[in-house]
């Protein structure tokens, strides 16, 4: 093989990398405040507080996140959140349609079933660690 060619698929490709803001930033994001921020802040806000842009139209309001642990005697409900999020063992024909089914949205984006489901469960673990690092006391 050319050694040319495969420079020229290389550098460009390091040249974008190191240049994306998640590279260059300061301080880059934690992967679960990575999650937290992409499926959660429109509507609980960035800081969790329940103020996120979409709040407002929202009946019931989205929840203030960071009182989970406050509202339940001072300990974070480590497996109802998980729950909550993933939302497939509550099916919602008494719960609430407004708080999306994260278990089943998180489903279609990884092929095979046993990757699936580990994926579904990390990204929620993951989420739920982050919400558990940002309780208020
Ligand atoms: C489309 C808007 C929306 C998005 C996006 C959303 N939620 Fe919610 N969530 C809600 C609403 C509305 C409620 C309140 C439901 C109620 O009070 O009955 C809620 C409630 C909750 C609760 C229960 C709080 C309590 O006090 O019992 C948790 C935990 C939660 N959300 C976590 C999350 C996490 C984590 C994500 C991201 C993976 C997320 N939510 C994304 C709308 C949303």
């Amino acid at each position: 093989m050319k050694q040319w060619r495969m420079w020229f698929g290389i550098v460009p490709l390091a040249g974008m990398i190191l240049s994306s803001p998640i590279v260059s930033a300061k301080e880059p994001i934690p992967p679960a405040k990575q999650a937290y921020l992409r499926y959660c802040s429109a509507c609980h806000g960035e800081s969790g507080k329940g103020d996120g842009v979409v709040s407002h139209l929202m009946n019931p309001r989205p929840a203030d996140l960071t009182q989970l642990a406050k509202k339940n005697k001072g300990e974070f409900p480590f497996m109802r959140v998980i729950r909550i999020i993933d939302g497939r063992e509550t099916m919602r024909a008494h719960g609430d349609p407004d708080m999306p089914v994260w278990g089943e949205i998180f489903a279609p984006e990884v092929p095979g079933a046993m990757h699936k489901e580990a994926n579904i469960r990390g990204k929620v673990l993951l989420i739920t660690e982050y919400l558990a690092s940002i309780q208020e006391q």
